[in-house]
């Protein structure tokens, strides 16, 4: 591949808040890749540089990216991290180096003649189970927590559809949306329903049971194949070892029980962030408890391989939510998804709440053959271009193998 320029500039994510788009000239072609952002960040994440000093930092390593003495995905992101030099990615920024890892990646997959995904599933051939089933879309329909006003502490209320074509699954999600909508305006009132950043609902609910309680309703009623997953996002009601719920303190064991009653009765088969980001015992505990359910560490390991091998030694989840953001590179990710499977954990492919209209993350879902995609409700352009490309893959994949 012959590089010709590189560019970075400042676009507007979904909150209209500044992030990064790069864009690389090579051979006859250009591409963008895009970063989003995160409100319910975790600490151990990958920093991120103001998108204008990240400009500037830019400016004085363009000429070195223009000096292609890398071949690889592999060179190219070492490359960049030993450009910035620091443990969480400070220097240049984990946004900067993830917008020009991504643009990276697309540059290459297009002088290769492949599509991203292929490229991706390329890199490792032997890392993913390509017999495994079809990767699951996790709808969040409902918002609470730092994603939007209203009483709620869980984060996120998602359903998830239990059916073998991505199709179905799509277009079950975005009539159930709909029918959510109306079932809530019949509860609340029209005039009290807004969107939260995930473009899930939002609603004056009395508690987070209550919520469960409304999309088991819905469901039931209408016989929808879906199950009940939940990101908890724990880190945003904890503190001085107790989590606040509906102005009520519980100890991490209470929070267990709390958890592992709605889990009974819902039959939820998926929780995020149980607890706080650095209780990986607790979120051991749990996971002990627990048969057939997904427990999916986010802020707890941070797609950081050494926090995931913490996890993993201490047994403190089975699947692990991977951000390409949180790491900052394509190569890295892959890496971490790597150690997740050789330890029999899943991963489940995620979009931030600040989202742009990059759809990276349903190619990198597919190539990695993640349990899930998680990229919101099914309905604001920015969540929606990812489920949309995912299922165009599915289409051009069915399409190849009924031909070959
Ligand atoms: P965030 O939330 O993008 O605001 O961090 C998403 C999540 O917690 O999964
Ligand atoms: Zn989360």
């Amino acid at each position: 591949m012959n590089v010709k320029d590189v560019n970075v500039k400042i676009i507007a994510d979904s909150r209209g808040e500044d992030t990064l788009e790069a864009e690389f000239t090579a051979d006859d072609f250009s591409v963008k890749a895009t970063v989003p952002s995160g409100k319910s960040k975790g600490v151990h994440e990958a920093y991120v540089l103001e998108p204008k000093k990240a400009i500037e930092k830019f400016g004085q390593i363009k000429k070195e990216i223009l000096s292609p003495d890398y071949q690889t995905q592999e060179d190219f992101d070492n490359f960049l991290i030993s450009l910035d030099g620091s443990e969480n990615k400070k220097n240049l920024g984990g946004n900067l180096i993830l917008a020009l890892s991504l643009a990276f990646a697309r540059a290459k997959a297009k002088s290769e003649g492949k599509e991203l995904y292929q490229y991706i599933i390329d890199l490792q051939p032997t890392t993913y189970n390509r017999q495994q089933k079809l990767t699951k879309p996790i709808f969040n329909v409902i918002n609470g927590g730092a994603h939007a006003k209203n009483k709620l502490e869980i984060q996120e209320f998602q359903v998830i559809p239990q059916v073998s074509d991505f199709a179905i699954a799509l277009s079950m999600g975005k009539e159930f949306y709909r029918k959510l909508q109306k079932f809530l305006e019949g509860k609340f009132g029209a005039q009290n329903i807004s969107l939260g950043d995930e473009a899930g609902f939002s609603a004056p609910f009395g508690s987070n049971e209550e919520a469960i309680s409304m999309l088991s309703e819905v469901i039931e009623k209408n016989n929808y194949p879906f199950k009940i997953g939940l990101d908890c996002a724990a880190t945003s009601f904890y503190k001085d070892g107790f989590y606040e719920i509906g102005g009520k303190k519980y100890s991490a064991d209470e929070l267990l029980n709390y958890y592992f009653e709605l889990i009974d009765r819902y039959g939820i088969i998926s929780i995020e962030d149980p607890f706080y980001e650095e209780d990986f015992k607790s979120f051991a505990a749990l996971t002990s408890k627990l048969h057939e359910v997904l427990v999916i560490t986010d802020d707890l390991t941070a797609t950081n391989p050494e926090r995931l091998q913490k996890a993993i030694n201490e047994k403190s989840g089975n699947a692990i939510l991977i951000k390409l953001n949180q790491i900052g590179t394509l190569t890295e990710t892959l890496n971490v998804v790597k150690m997740a499977y050789q330890n029999n954990w899943q991963a489940v492919v995620s979009h931030r709440s600040g989202e742009t209209l990059d759809d990276f993350i349903a190619d990198l879902a597919y190539a990695v053959n993640a349990w899930g995609l998680k990229s919101g409700a099914p309905a604001k352009p920015e969540r929606l271009v990812k489920y949309e490309r995912l299922l165009a893959i599915y289409n051009k994949e069915i399409l190849s193998a009924a031909i070959n």
